[in-house]
């Protein structure tokens, strides 16, 4: 069973950074389903390095969009954006007891991070968007 299942209540109207989305999604669904196992090896930290490219790169790709819709809190969603990315890497130096506690910890905030950001904040870009097209 997957942690996380996408629902279309989820869009923020865009195909691209919808699909983005889902890709973050399904790599914590591996984290959770593939590394939680003692005995898997090697399974948690090319995943992390895995999550945190892909997410600066669908991060670089949301922030162009939302220039491009002229969404006035892009300021604060891009210090968000830069605090999820500072957390990754400090995750990353950090010595954890085993790989099994690296993975507990970050299946809890990416978990946690991208529930609120992509069901919260990025609708509010979303919705700005449908009122921009609308008038
Ligand atoms: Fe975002």
């Amino acid at each position: 069973m997957p942690l996380i299942t996408w629902k279309d209540e989820y869009s923020v109207n865009n195909v691209e950074l919808d699909n983005h989305h889902k890709q973050l999604m399904a790599t914590l669904n591996a984290l959770y389903t593939e590394c939680l196992k003692v005995d898997n090896v090697d399974c948690v930290r090319p995943k992390l390095e895995a999550f945190l490219a892909y997410a600066e790169y669908h991060f670089t790709a949301e922030e162009e969009y939302m220039r491009r819709i002229q969404y006035f809190e892009i300021d604060g969603h891009i210090e968000q954006h830069r605090g999820f990315s500072y957390k990754l890497a400090e995750m990353k130096r950090v010595q954890y007891r085993s790989d099994l506690e690296l993975t507990r910890e970050l299946i809890t905030f990416i978990g946690k991070w991208l529930l609120h950001h992509v069901f919260e904040e990025d609708r509010k870009y979303a919705l700005h968007a449908a009122t921009a097209i609308k008038n």
